[in-house]
């Protein structure tokens, strides 16, 4: 691992007492870097937690915000836990698969969007509730998605 690579990660590891304590912050450090957490991403955080890469892959998988596989500039989670489900939530993806033309887990053809149905995201008084990224949406509608959608730049599939 070249010297620069250490760097983040030697300042993150000062702020907990133990090395495996900053498995989550290092994760996403490297997601950041890498847009995902590939085999090699995994490694380098196992490598300097001085973990096993099983036990950080067992951690990245539990996360939804954790990307293992390739995924679009823009990934839509939309929960469909039961408070959700009854506000709207199922006919959200249904909404969203049309207008994106993908299914559940797929990508658009442009990279752009990637399409998630998710557990609860721990908003269920705001439900329907979807995530952009980082970004939570609450009391979302159809409309509401043609508008956000519009924003980050949906041409209506034309590529
Ligand atoms: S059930 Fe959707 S946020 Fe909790």
């Amino acid at each position: 691992m070249a010297a620069e690579e250490h760097e983040p990660m030697s300042e993150l590891l000062t702020r907990y007492p133990r090395k495996r304590c900053a498995i989550l912050p290092a994760l996403r450090a490297a997601q950041e870097k890498r847009g995902r957490l590939d085999d090699e991403a995994i490694a380098k955080v196992a490598e300097r937690l001085d973990l096993t890469t099983t036990e950080v892959t067992a951690v990245a998988s539990f996360y939804h915000m954790f990307h293992l596989e390739p995924v679009g500039q823009y990934v839509i989670d939309v929960c469909t836990s039961m408070p959700c489900g009854l506000l709207g939530g199922e006919q959200l993806v249904d909404y969203l698969r049309g207008k994106l033309g993908i299914h559940v887990g797929e990508t658009t053809p442009d990279g752009k969007f990637t399409l998630r149905e998710v557990e609860c995201l721990g908003a269920c008084d705001g439900g329907p509730v979807m995530h952009i990224n980082d970004r939570e949406h609450r009391n979302v509608t159809p409309e509401r998605i043609d508008a956000i959608l519009t924003e980050l730049g949906y041409d209506g599939g034309e590529g």
